[in-house]
């Protein structure tokens, strides 16, 4: 802990010492009329330009004021300054943005070093005009796909984004009701994400929190997000990720708390999750890992799981944890998942554990420390269904267990606890373990406990 700390105060010292001296560039200056109403797009860009002009700065958006925009495009060495009380809200029409659906975001930043958010305002996605019909079950969204460059049903504007970008830093900021993805780092490298609130409806599908995709060395601390999609996704299509770590966080999510893929192209290397709490999620931590990519020394650390039930057109089965590899497609590759640390875990959940390999796709030394799950049903959804999705063997009837085992080769399990309060699991089989005897090899149980505290 110690020594991340040192390393996120090294991180962040040169941008708060660059931004405390750095020329400041008012939206008001450029005639911003921050009504809400009227689009303040020029004059929002017109700062930037100059901020990036002058060798970069603060574009300043002053309190009180809701600056409606379309896409705004930041530069190097420019950090978006959204002051508390003012908040920036992203245009709800789809000519407010780029042609080319990869760049759907209310503020963008490519190509740049040294761009940032912060000021402890908010930039709002306006999320709540792009519900069709809402629905507590999933709300039915809009779609952009008219013009055919986005087709399907997931064509609606991300919040903030980095593309190809270095030293990004975002702090201090509040992330709220984006329309899609909340967050999006797309091949970047030394990023700092600090003290950043992301609040999405939790009927919305898709509104991910932060998504982390082929970009390196990036640190997420003191992080809240409450949101109805996956919370913290490092996902890889183009690159690989190497060096994350995500500490101190909150999260509540309809989804996946932390979970990797399921785009999963390319190796995820040396990443590491500590103190993190999880509420009321649908799974806690996850791998979807179905593209050919390999996972390979992973640490959860000092977390605490609460998962539960949500209607099934959510992914997620309320599992406290969720690591699978299996093939997309037939023809897809099998990537494997080795070293992987849970240490000091506790959780309460109405599933069990999940660990699934593949027949290539091994799971590899994965090792249980300190760990204590307890087993109770608190919602009436039914049970009873291993969630391979997406594609492999997609969903399968199955009894429920306290652990569940397949492909494994190196599983070690010291000072593991599973509670049981078996009055209140209706439907369950109490099994602490369930497996495939032929499919697993080097098993190691060491101080392992399972009991029924319910007599
Ligand atoms: C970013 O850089 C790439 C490669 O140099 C270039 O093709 C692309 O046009 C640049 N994008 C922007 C927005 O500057
Ligand atoms: C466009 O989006 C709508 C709404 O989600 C969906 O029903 C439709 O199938 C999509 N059409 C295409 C061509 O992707
Ligand atoms: C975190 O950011 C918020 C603004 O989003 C700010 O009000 C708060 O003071 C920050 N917390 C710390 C510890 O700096
Ligand atoms: C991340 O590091 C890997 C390994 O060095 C490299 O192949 C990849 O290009 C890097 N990605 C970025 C965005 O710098
Ligand atoms: C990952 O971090 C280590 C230092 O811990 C560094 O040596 C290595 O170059 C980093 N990898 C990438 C791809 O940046
Ligand atoms: C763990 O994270 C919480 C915020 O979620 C923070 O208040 C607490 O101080 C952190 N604990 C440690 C030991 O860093
Ligand atoms: C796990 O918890 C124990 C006891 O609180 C602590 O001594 C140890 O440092 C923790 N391990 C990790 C990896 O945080
Ligand atoms: C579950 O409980 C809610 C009320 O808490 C009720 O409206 C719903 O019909 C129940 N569903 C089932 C499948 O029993």
């Amino acid at each position: 802990m110690a020594s991340l700390l040192l390393l996120l105060l090294l991180l962040l010292a040169p941008a708060e010492a660059g931004t405390s001296h750095a020329r400041v560039f008012s939206v008001a200056d450029y005639g911003a009329a921050g009504d809400g109403v009227r689009y303040d797009t020029g004059a929002i860009q017109a700062a930037v330009e100059a901020c990036a002009a002058a060798g970069g700065g603060r574009v300043l958006l002053p309190a009180p004021g809701d600056y409606l925009t379309a896409t705004v495009h930041l530069r190097s060495r420019v950090v978006l300054e959204v002051a508390p009380g003012a908040r920036l809200l992203g245009g709800t029409r789809q000519g407010d943005y780029p042609p080319e659906s990869r760049r759907w975001y209310v503020v963008l930043a490519e190509n740049t070093t040294g761009a940032g958010v912060t000021g402890g305002g908010e930039i709002n996605g306006q999320g709540g005009a792009f519900v069709v019909t809402p629905n507590a079950q999933k709300n039915i969204m809009v779609s952009w796909n008219v013009t055919g460059d986005c087709k399907g049903d997931e064509c609606r504007p991300r919040l903030v984004g980095f593309i190809d970008s270095k030293d990004v830093r975002i702090h201090d900021i509040t992330l709220n009701q984006p329309a899609y993805w909340c967050l999006h780092l797309v091949r970047c490298d030394n990023s700092v994400i600090h003290n950043v609130s992301i609040y999405g409806d939790f009927d919305t599908p898709n509104n991910d929190g932060i998504d982390i995709e082929d970009s390196n060395n990036t640190v997420i601390t003191d992080c809240h997000i409450d949101t109805g999609d996956d919370a913290i996704c490092p996902k890889s299509t183009t690159g690989p990720v190497f060096n994350f770590t995500a500490t101190n966080c909150w999260i509540r999510t309809k989804s996946c708390a932390i979970k990797f893929g399921s785009a999963s192209f390319f190796d995820f290397k040396k990443l590491v999750f500590d103190n993190i709490t999880i509420v009321d999620s649908h799974r806690g931590l996850g791998m979807q890992i179905r593209d050919g990519g390999n996972v390979r020394d992973v640490v959860f650390s000092n977390i605490k799981i609460s998962t539960r039930y949500y209607h099934p057109s959510w992914w997620g089965r309320a599992e406290p944890i969720y690591i699978t590899t299996c093939p997309r497609h037939p023809d897809s590759k099998e990537g494997t998942i080795s070293e992987i640390q849970f240490i000091n875990i506790s959780s309460v959940s109405e599933n069990g554990v999940f660990l699934a390999g593949s027949k290539h796709g091994l799971l590899r030394n994965l090792k249980f420390k300190n760990v204590d799950l307890t087993y109770k049903r608190w919602t009436n959804y039914s049970g009873g269904l291993y969630d391979y999705r997406p594609g492999c063997q997609e969903m399968v009837k199955h009894r429920t267990g306290g652990m569940m085992l397949e492909h494994i080769s190196g599983l070690e399990i010291d000072n593991v606890r599973m509670r049981w309060t078996r009055g209140s699991l209706k439907g369950w089989d109490v099994d602490p373990l369930l497996f495939r005897a032929s499919t697993i090899d080097k098993l190691s149980f060491h101080n392992w406990q399972s009991l029924d505290v319910s007599r």
